[in-house]
């Protein structure tokens, strides 16, 4: 059974994006540095000497940074152009005049998020068999799993009802209806 989107699919572009920001950006920059701080101190027991652990604390890193960065491009750079399309019917000057591009580079970066995800579990994996009933582990484990499912719903927030709007709008701006001449 699929996942209720737990959004109102009427909201305006602005409302959507706003609840994309206080609900899931907000969520990962508290949660990706708890999830940080549990990993240290699984490494700190188990040490880097196990390459499985190594790897996945290296990819666990690489994960946080990038998904950290993406928030912040959406945030400083995208959000803001889509807002003012919106609210003045402006069409960017930069990106050719068009948000098609910048958001096609989130869509992809999503999908990267997703693979480094799968790939990382192949090591988590290999490695958390090799310990039993770890506390800290296992709370970890727990909620980089709740993490994903948020991921799973900011995603699809923003790949099914934001960036659809925006290119609804902008095909709207760029080709006004024509009139009869009288
Ligand atoms: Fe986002
Ligand atoms: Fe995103």
């Amino acid at each position: 059974m699929t996942k209720k989107l737990p959004v109102n699919l009427e909201m305006t572009i602005s409302q959507a994006i706003e609840d994309v920001i206080s609900t899931h950006h907000r969520y990962l920059q508290d949660e990706l540095p708890k999830l940080q701080d549990l990993l240290d101190e699984v490494v700190l027991t188990y040490s880097l000497d196990d390459e499985n652990l190594k790897i996945y604390s290296q990819m666990f890193e690489v994960y946080r940074e990038t998904l950290c960065e993406h928030a912040i491009k959406e945030e400083k750079d995208l959000f803001p152009l889509c807002i003012e399309l919106e609210e003045n019917g402006t069409i960017p000057s930069v990106c050719r005049g068009s948000l098609v591009d910048p958001m096609d580079v989130m869509e992809g970066e999503h999908e990267a998020f997703d693979l480094l995800y799968q790939k990382m579990q192949e090591y988590l994996e290999r490695f958390s068999t090799e310990v039993k009933e770890d506390e800290v582990l296992g709370e970890f484990i727990k909620r980089f799993a709740l993490l994903q499912e948020d991921m799973l719903i900011h995603k699809m927030k923003e790949e099914n009802i934001i960036f659809p709007k925006v290119t609804i709008l902008e095909s709207a701006l760029a080709s006004p209806a024509v009139f009869p001449a009288y």
